[in-house]
């Protein structure tokens, strides 16, 4: 899961994913475009709406993504169409740039749509990118179910 910052939008992706498909063989993980927050937890604007859900992501910190990454993660979920130019310079190859999806299109296929980046706003807009994201990780859980056959 990958935003611009790693501490509003990715940390709750993380946070949603990894909830859902915990009887899953995944391993679920978040990080930055930018250098910004390293280091930092997750907004709390983010951790008060888990935790309204049920999620905990206050353990998370943030980190910025690496090409390693790429190579590493055999799914890659960004926010936005900047995330993904950003994203997608750190590809090595065709394969790697393969696997960078935006993560709207996983509920909403071919829109192309972005998860506002909520920073500047208010706790509405941390509702919103919430039932978002729950929307496009309901929709990646059935796909990995289907994959592994559950
Ligand atoms: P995120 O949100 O990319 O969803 O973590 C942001 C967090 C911090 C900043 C921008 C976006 N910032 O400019 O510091």
């Amino acid at each position: 899961m990958v935003c611009l910052g790693n501490i509003c939008r990715s940390p709750l992706a993380e946070g949603i994913l990894a909830e859902k498909c915990k009887h899953l063989p995944i391993i679920v993980d978040s990080a930055g475009t930018s250098a910004y927050h390293i280091g930092h937890a997750p907004d709390i604007r983010s951790q008060n709406i888990a935790s309204i859900n049920h999620i905990t992501i206050g353990d998370q910190r943030a980190r910025e993504l690496t090409s390693t990454d790429l190579e590493t993660f055999d799914l890659i979920y960004v926010m936005d169409s900047s995330n993904l130019t950003n994203t997608l310079k750190l590809a090595k190859n065709k394969e790697d740039k393969k696997k960078v999806h935006l993560i709207l299109n996983a509920s909403n296929p071919g829109q192309n749509q972005n998860v506002p980046d909520p920073y500047y706003g208010g706790d509405q807009g941390f509702k919103n990118i919430f039932d978002m994201l729950n929307d496009a990780c309901e929709a990646i859980r059935i796909q990995l179910e289907k994959e592994f056959n559950v």
